[in-house]
């Protein structure tokens, strides 16, 4: 399979290359590097060294003999990206490039501008050149479980049937996101459903839990091949930050009560769930939707779990609750449908203390790169 990697130098974005290239595809990276310009602007970095994108790339042909493609280029440039798309013809398109940061859409008005300007108008570049260009090739697009929010029913995959009025129609389930960042996956959906109408494009959103986990079969082989962990206040997230707390003797902050609930998933299964969308392509006119994410907790369970995970490694790590900055419900119900991955084969592994403990040693690995000043929610969403 011809697979083009948008955004394959991020967290998801750079094992997912490897992954591909290892089972054979002949697969193509494209970033403009938008997250490490995003970590020098707000001061912060990955507590895993990551190399230079290029650098990877080298030593991933020194280690597996293996060739991934790799070009600089911001798919907002649509002359670019369409010349990309046709150069290359993709079989897929996984499309990881946007700004996936809600607290860094929350800071001000120009956050929130830069993040739906980027993310909508490179899905909409992306859109165009796949029509212009591609008309046969897979999107399968990463959106997230954030664009449901939390309403008091059950949440379907993408889709919900509506008897109105003595008449019934299955129509993309309503939306309500709790950020800036989030509202700008569910413009991206609205504009793919619209695209694969109209158009008769192919594609797959994925809407995506919070996923966890550092280590892939292929980030494991060598240092140079690492991932980013964040665990700072703006593109960290709560795991991470649990991890790096209780390594340092910091306390394990909970936003507000900790009640709130949301869908989690390793890194491994991202690969997995990818991986089976992209081999089991949607029909031509298609928006097919999986809800992609194994287990749901609570922000309170994950604390517990981290905490007793450190505790017996001989941290002494305790959790405290913090004002919540953000604007969401602490008390709510969450039951969202997750089947349609399962059906086609995935095979989730599940969170467990194991997996804690080899965060806490990786975080001990690394724990002089800490930045304390990161940690503090300043992003408040009033
Ligand atoms: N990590 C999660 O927990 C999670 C959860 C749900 C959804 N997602 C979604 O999955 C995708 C990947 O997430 P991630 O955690 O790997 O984020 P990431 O920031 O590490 O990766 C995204 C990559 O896209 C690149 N990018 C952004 N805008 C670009 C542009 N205009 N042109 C080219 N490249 C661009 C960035 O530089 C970055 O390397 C995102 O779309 C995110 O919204 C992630």
């Amino acid at each position: 399979m011809r697979i083009l990697v948008l955004g394959g130098d991020g967290y998801l974005g750079w094992p997912t290359a490897m992954h591909f290239s290892r089972r054979g595809d002949d697969v193509f990276v494209v970033d403009n590097f938008t997250r490490r310009t995003g970590h020098i602007e707000r001061g912060t970095d990955s507590l895993t060294p990551i190399s230079p994108l290029m650098d990877r790339v080298a030593a991933w042909r020194q280690i597996a003999g293996r060739d991934i493609t790799a070009e600089v280029v911001d798919i907002t440039d649509f002359t670019r990206l369409r010349s990309l798309v046709k150069d290359f013809a993709p079989d897929t398109i996984v499309h990881y490039g946007e700004i996936p940061s809600a607290p860094y859409s929350m800071i001000d008005r120009d956050h929130a501008w830069e993040t739906q300007r980027n993310n909508v108008e490179g899905t909409l570049n992306l859109l165009f050149a796949m029509h212009e260009v591609a008309p046969d090739a897979h999107l399968v697009k990463l959106g997230t479980m954030g664009e449901y929010g939390t309403p008091n029913i059950d949440i379907e995959e993408g889709y919900l049937d509506i008897d109105h009025n003595g008449r019934t129609d299955r129509l993309p389930f309503p939306k309500l996101p709790g950020s800036f960042y989030h509202l700008s996956k569910v413009h991206d959906s609205h504009n793919i459903h619209f695209a694969c109408r109209v158009w008769g494009l192919r594609a797959t959103d994925l809407n995506q839990g919070v996923v966890y986990g550092l280590h892939t079969d292929e980030t494991e082989l060598d240092d140079r091949l690492l991932t980013r962990f964040d665990y700072d206040e703006v593109f960290g997230t709560a795991l991470n930050r649990f991890c790096v707390q209780s390594v340092i003797g910091h306390p394990i902050t909970v936003y507000g009560s900790g009640s709130q609930q949301r869908g989690f998933l390793n890194i491994r299964d991202t690969l997995q769930c990818v991986e089976l969308a992209s081999r089991a392509p949607a029909a031509a006119g298609e928006m097919r939707v999986f809800n992609q994410f194994t287990e749901a907790f609570s922000v309170m369970e994950l604390a517990s779990e981290v905490c007793s995970a450190a505790n017996s490694l001989g941290y002494n790590a305790r959790i405290e609750h913090c004002v919540n900055p953000r604007v969401e419900l602490e008390d709510h119900y969450y039951n969202p449908t997750h089947t349609g991955l399962l059906q086609l084969g995935l095979k989730p592994r599940l969170l467990s203390e194991e997996l804690i403990e080899t965060m806490l040693h990786t975080v001990e690995r690394f724990k002089d790169r800490v930045s304390l000043r990161a940690i503090a929610p300043a992003t408040q969403w009033r």
